[in-house]
């Protein structure tokens, strides 16, 4: 019998009415913004792909550096049997880690998880291929919501990397990080790739290079709109803006209105007007110290059992231990 290919854990047009939900509180608040998510199906996910490559863009090789070192002593701390996939994406980066972990015997299963289904579709099929004996399990889901359906035996390394952690605000963070330590039995783990603090000029051109893919991929967020809910957006009319915003210590991604627009959305029920000038924030990006990203870990029922970053300290990944924890058990 073949594995099924994927588990969905949605159902049809599921997509269309969370991403209307979604757009008619987003665009009714005095400051109009969208989930940084609603970047994600085909095209956004290419585009992404892209935008790893880019000279400008240091998180996902910064990262990548640091799980190459590391990827044995991962194993050898944890001995995990499972490793869970956050918002895998292609998956590039976890060939490292299912490397470390097989050739350390451990590992049986890779549950990669995702909200873009053509994306794991490729990342499933890729790692089934140079993996023979690994039960791959993909889930397509939002992994703030599907984080009670995973496979998989203990102890299970949950792994969400590239600093999509900094996508949520720090409320829903703590919520999110709290989401993963329920699913966890104490003794499991966690990995967390965390993009950190630097000087205002890096992070900006991080966010709008001068080829201008990332500006690609803010304005697709659009194109996702017109696609799900039959909107009018005219790209055009919108220009991407990268800004540091110092007292929050985050990234913010937006497209600002050239001139008046006015947009209709029927799949929301709802017309937008848009001034001159005005902009939807698309996506926050946090930036983090190491102090700060071990107090939100043991607000949330974990330990940090190691620390490491690059060697230009521009990112940091943190292996952290679920712990007893009497909110929780
Ligand atoms: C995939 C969420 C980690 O926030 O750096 C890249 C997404 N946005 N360029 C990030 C992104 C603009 C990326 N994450």
């Amino acid at each position: 019998m073949t594995e099924p290919e994927l588990d969905v854990h949605s159902e049809p047009g599921a997509l269309a009415e969370a991403l209307r939900t979604d757009v008619r509180s987003g665009f009714s608040a005095t400051q109009k913004w969208l989930p940084a998510k609603w970047f994600y199906d085909a095209r956004g996910s290419e585009l992404f792909e892209e935008i790893t490559a880019l000279p400008e863009y240091y998180p996902t090789r910064a990262e990548r550096e640091t799980l190459a070192r590391e990827a044995a002593e991962i194993a050898r701390v944890t001995g995990a049997r499972t490793l869970v996939e956050l918002g895998s994406g292609s998956s590039e980066k976890t060939r490292l880690l299912l490397d470390g972990l097989r050739a350390h015997g451990t590992l049986q299963t890779f549950v990669p998880l995702d909200v873009s289904a053509s994306a794991l579709a490729d990342a499933v099929a890729a790692i089934r291929a140079d993996y023979p004996g690994l039960e791959v399990r993909g889930v397509v889901g939002d992994f703030t919501e599907h984080l009670g359906l995973l496979p998989g035996e203990p102890p299970r390394i949950v792994a969400f990397l590239g600093g999509t952690i900094g996508n949520l605000l720090p409320a829903d963070r703590l919520k999110f990080l709290r989401s993963v330590r329920d699913v966890l039995t104490e003794g499991e783990w966690l990995l967390l790739g965390t993009d950190l603090v630097k000087d205002p000029e890096t992070l900006v051109r991080a966010y709008d290079d001068a080829a201008g893919v990332t500006a690609q991929f803010d304005l697709n967020m659009l194109r996702v709109v017109n696609e799900l809910l039959g909107a009018d957006f005219d790209l055009d009319r919108f220009t991407h803006e990268s800004y540091w915003d110092a007292a929050n210590e985050w990234i913010e991604m937006r497209l600002r209105a050239r001139e008046d627009v006015t947009v209709r959305i029927p799949g929301a029920g709802m017309t937008v007007h848009f001034a001159e000038g005005e902009y939807i924030r698309t996506e926050i990006s946090a930036k983090f110290r190491a102090a700060g990203v071990a107090a939100e870990l043991a607000e949330s029922g974990f330990a940090v059992q190691r620390w490491w970053t690059d060697a230009q300290n521009r990112f940091g990944v943190s292996l952290a231990e679920a712990v007893r924890d009497e909110m929780i058990e």
